[in-house]
């Protein structure tokens, strides 16, 4: 695989640049919320590559898309990789596609060199791994790996109130939400690529990343009722703001994350509806979705806890009511060690540089994990940067990507 990569990164940086312009907003802002015509466009422009490429392409019940290139032993559980191309809004055009069309590449580079896969190859894009529709992410791989039920993924619903099924059905896709789960031994082995979305990477001077670990995320919705009123006649020492509230609540979250006694701790509100929203009204409700990661699973609950004790101290103080309901609290996963070895030894055989990182970063992977030996690959990204329009990848580091990823494919489906 002297210089495969070299060779087809043009093909590669065109479609990622296609890709991206199949978006919601302006280039270079891409944002394609699940379900969304821009998602759905999306979906069948990768489909279409993949079917250009032989592979026999099938979806389930939610919209994840298995796109499998025939092995010679076609009985044997096959090795899967991908990723997802949903996006959050303001997003860029690398996470989540580097590991889908580098992925795609991978596999062209192999079949151009006549490899023949004795295990079937199975490039996955995963179902809402943003959390933007419904709140919660890893929608797809959840579901696949049993995480999250069909009765619970039915209940989910969007901040408009229409539900899964709604969604599904514009969406186009039907049948068993029961049927999305896979059995353990569905894959083989499963590897991720993507772009690191820290800064590690660049600013060592490192190739590539061998993760080893995933962090734990975890979400919690949290609703404050107060006192609406007006904002020139009714006087402060009476108010119940409920968005004075929230603002004690955001810093006393930060707060609890910044004072964890580890680095790794980290804790976000991304997102503050505020009702009714007008300058001289005084909010009367609130309603904030909080983001809350460690790699260590008893430190992210730690915060938790402050954050649940916070919410009791404030309402009482306040006299509002604060009600808390947790979305998610995942464990982190371990990567398998074989793969782990699969990558090194093809990161040598290449001639890149590598380290062995944890992944900050919540992925798929994190779910594919229960099902079957998983590890992710991580390129640089300049700065650092995710989650916003200036996210870059060179195409030197999606090279190196694409052909650690094709080599180790190949040692795995050999
Ligand atoms: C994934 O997009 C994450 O928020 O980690
Ligand atoms: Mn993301
Ligand atoms: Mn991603």
């Amino acid at each position: 695989m002297k210089a495969g990569a070299d060779l087809t990164i043009d093909r590669l940086l065109a479609e990622l640049r296609a890709l991206a312009a199949i978006s919601e907003a302006e280039p270079p802002v891409v944002t394609r919320v699940v379900f969304a015509e821009a998602d759905l466009r999306a979906r069948a422009y990768v489909k279409g590559l993949c079917a250009d490429a032989g592979l026999s392409v099938r979806e389930d019940a939610i919209g994840n898309t298995f796109a499998r290139w025939l092995g010679s032993e076609p009985e044997l559980a096959p090795v899967g990789t991908g990723s997802h191309i949903d996006a959050i809004p303001n997003a860029g055009s690398y996470d989540g596609t580097v590991g889908v069309l580098g992925a795609l590449e991978a596999i062209r580079v192999l079949q151009k060199l006549g490899f023949k896969p004795r295990r079937s190859i199975e490039l996955v894009i995963f179902t809402a791994e943003e959390p933007t529709r419904f709140g919660i992410g890893c929608l797809g791989s959840r579901m696949m790996a049993g995480v999250l039920s069909a009765e619970q993924a039915q209940a989910l619903l969007d901040k408009e109130g229409r539900g899964l099924d709604e969604w599904r059905g514009i969406a186009g896709f039907a049948g068993s939400l029961q049927s999305v789960r896979l059995g353990a031994g569905y894959f083989h082995q499963f590897i991720e690529l993507h772009i690191e979305q820290g800064p590690l990477l660049e600013s060592e001077g490192i190739d590539l990343g061998l993760v080893t670990h995933i962090a734990a995320p975890a979400s919690l919705r949290i609703r404050i009722e107060g006192e609406g009123g007006h904002a020139g006649a009714k006087l402060m020492p009476g108010r119940r703001d409920a968005l004075a509230a929230a603002a004690e609540l955001i810093l006393a979250l930060e707060s609890a994350a910044k004072s964890s006694g580890a680095i790794d701790t980290v804790g976000t509100v991304g997102v503050c509806q505020v009702f009714p929203g007008a300058v001289n009204s005084i909010p009367s409700r609130v309603r904030l979705e909080t983001d809350i990661r460690d790699i260590d699973e008893m430190r992210r609950d730690g915060v938790i806890k402050a954050l649940r004790k916070a919410c009791e101290e404030i309402s009482a103080r306040r006299g509002v009511e604060v009600a808390a309901q947790q979305v998610n609290a995942d464990p982190p996963a371990a990567c398998d060690a074989a793969i782990l070895a699969a990558l090194e030894a093809s990161a040598k055989a290449a001639g890149r540089s590598y380290k062995r990182m944890v992944s900050r970063a919540y992925h798929d992977s994190l779910f594919v994990a229960r099902l079957a030996p998983t590890a992710m690959l991580f390129i640089p990204c300049r700065g650092g940067v995710s989650h916003r329009p200036d996210e870059y990848a060179t195409p030197e580091w999606m090279g190196s990507g694409v052909n650690v990823l094709a080599r180790t494919l190949a040692t795995l489906a050999a």
